[in-house]
């Protein structure tokens, strides 16, 4: 990148420490516990994790040892997780990912993967729990005269990054359009017990300055990048997406009919990450809503869309995940879309205390739910990792209503989503409301264990229902059958069964 103009670093200090990727990567020890931007794939850095990967391997060619510790906002790009994970170079992992790659070296224990809530990772690591932050390494846009750094397309957890990193590394983005400044409001939630409540009270409401800081003596690195964000395309929409877009939509309007929902105003929306997720807003759309607005984490292409079109006036998040076509859109009308949009750290996007009060409506993908509500997006056929958690908890936990996404089957009919027991937890019974497939909505709220199993059986693919419905008879007619019934030699019978024979199916 040395034929590219640091025009965007205004600041000595930080001009004098301008050096190659491979200068900076190099003052990265072996062992090093580092945190990296970059959410959804959005403001990574992307010049210094390859060459971290390109050093890596060298080393390894020689029998040296060199892997570091990897923290990030949520998941990264191809050139941070999926370079690093190739070279194994990753030691340990945590919060998010979703890198092939990254995948395989953590289901195959090359990488060990601590999978946790977005909202607390920054405050875990402030409060000492995963010992000494080494290094920040960190994507801006520019970094002004009086040494104030400017956000690129996402903040995930950067500030709290920059605030307790011994060294600091900046990769400079020159690609990213300038007018970025001012999108973003940069606060921290500071220690307790010396918090203060986050006054927001509509998803509008701002309450830090577009900028970041630094203390300039622990910059040790200034990388001039010109990279960008290369997020995957969605598949188009199948008729099963769309069923489950407009099963949403037929409980909103049932709520709204109940006046359990305002007409006038839906309560802000939550759409998690996939496609299914990415369905739901376009249900909404075809519904005809107007005005919506969303307090949510990233905002993808299908929210993007939503923004331009009108049917979503307002959209707050940590991130701007865009595929390269969504990413030339927001460039070219970049103004029309900076007055929509406001990015926030993790850590307030995802804020229980925020969600809670603004009454978010948390719509969330899944893998499996079981009869009683409990619901896995994690670990496929309860041990090997898919992603991890990302924000779904977050929201689930403090919406004012949470709806879970999911196919009623996968991988052509042999497996069932909706099951007797799920094979992991990640949202227990307590915390799941509603949960949707493309044959209906279960809705679990004010219902017992044994009322929420006829709700999700009715929502369960045909081919499973009477095997669903076998079972829970079985179990209830047990002389124990007891609050929860539960056959528990058979309770993950079909885990096993998919296990040994390809199919759920008997
Ligand atoms: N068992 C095994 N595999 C399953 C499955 C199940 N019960 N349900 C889905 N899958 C597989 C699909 O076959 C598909 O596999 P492929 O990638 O090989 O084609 C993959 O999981 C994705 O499923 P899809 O139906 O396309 O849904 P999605 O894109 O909406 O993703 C999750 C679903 C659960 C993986 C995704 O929502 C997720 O990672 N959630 C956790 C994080 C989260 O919710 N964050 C939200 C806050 S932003």
């Amino acid at each position: 990148m040395d034929n590219i103009k640091p025009t965007r670093v205004k600041n000595t200090q930080f001009i004098n420490k301008i050096m190659s990727a491979k200068q900076a990567a190099e003052l990265i020890p072996h062992n090093a516990l580092v945190g990296f931007s970059g959410f959804v794939g959005s403001g990574c850095p992307l010049v210094v994790p390859v060459e971290i990967a390109n050093r890596a391997k060298e080393l390894h060619a020689k029998g040296e040892e060199y892997q570091i510790k990897a923290l990030s906002g949520a998941s990264t790009d191809l050139n941070l997780d999926g370079v690093l994970a190739e070279a194994d170079a990753v030691s340990f992992r945590s919060p998010f990912i979703t890198d092939r790659t990254m995948r395989g070296n953590i289901n195959t224990n090359k990488t060990q993967y601590l999978d946790m809530h977005l909202s607390t990772l920054a405050q875990q690591v402030e409060a000492g729990f995963f010992g000494k932050l080494d290094f920040a390494v960190i994507e801006i846009i520019g970094v002004t005269e009086d040494g104030k750094l400017i956000p690129s397309t996402s903040i995930g957890n950067n500030q709290v990054w920059l605030n307790v990193a011994d060294k600091v590394i900046l990769e400079v983005n020159h690609f990213q359009p300038e007018q970025l400044e001012g999108v973003h409001d940069v606060a921290t939630l500071g220690k307790p017990p010396y918090r203060v409540p986050l006054e927001i009270k509509d998803v509008r409401d701002r309450i830090g300055t577009p900028y970041m800081t630094v203390d300039p003596d622990k910059v040790v690195a200034v990388v001039i990048t010109e990279t960008t964000d290369r997020v995957n395309k969605f598949t188009p929409l199948d008729d099963i997406s769309k069923a489950i877009g407009d099963n949403v939509v037929q409980f909103i309007k049932q709520e709204e009919a109940a006046g359990r929902l305002p007409k006038d105003k839906l309560l802000p929306l939550q759409s998690g990450i996939g496609n299914v997720a990415n369905a739901v807003l376009s249900g909404l759309k075809r519904a005809g809503y107007k005005d919506l607005v969303c307090y949510s984490e990233v905002i993808q292409d299908g929210l993007l869309e939503l923004l331009k079109d009108g049917v979503v006036e307002m959209a707050s998040a940590a991130s701007l995940s865009l595929t390269p076509e969504a990413s030339a859109e927001f460039r070219e009308n970049v103004d029309f879309y900076r007055e929509h949009i406001v990015l926030r750290p993790q850590e307030i996007s995802n804020s229980p205390e925020v969600i809670r009060r603004l009454g978010v409506i948390a719509m969330n993908g899944m893998l499996e739910a079981d009869i009683y509500g409990n619901v896995n997006s994690t670990n496929v056929m309860g041990t090997q990792m898919m992603n991890g958690i990302g924000g779904s908890g977050d929201f689930a936990r403090n919406g004012h209503l949470s709806i879970f996404l999911t196919p009623s089957t996968a991988k052509d009919g042999a497996i069932s989503s909706i099951v007797p027991f799920v094979s992991h937890v990640d949202h227990t019974e307590h915390d799941t409301m509603v949960i949707v497939t493309e044959y209906g909505f279960a809705d679990l709220r004010g219902k017992s264990p044994k009322q929420r199993a006829a709700e999700m059986i009715k929502i369960a693919h045909p081919d499973y229902r009477e095997m669903l419905q076998d079972y829970f008879d079985r179990a209830c007619s047990q002389p124990k059958a007891g609050q929860t019934p539960h056959l528990l030699s058979e309770a993950l019978s079909w885990h096993d069964r998919f296990n040994k024979t390809g199919t759920m199916k008997k």
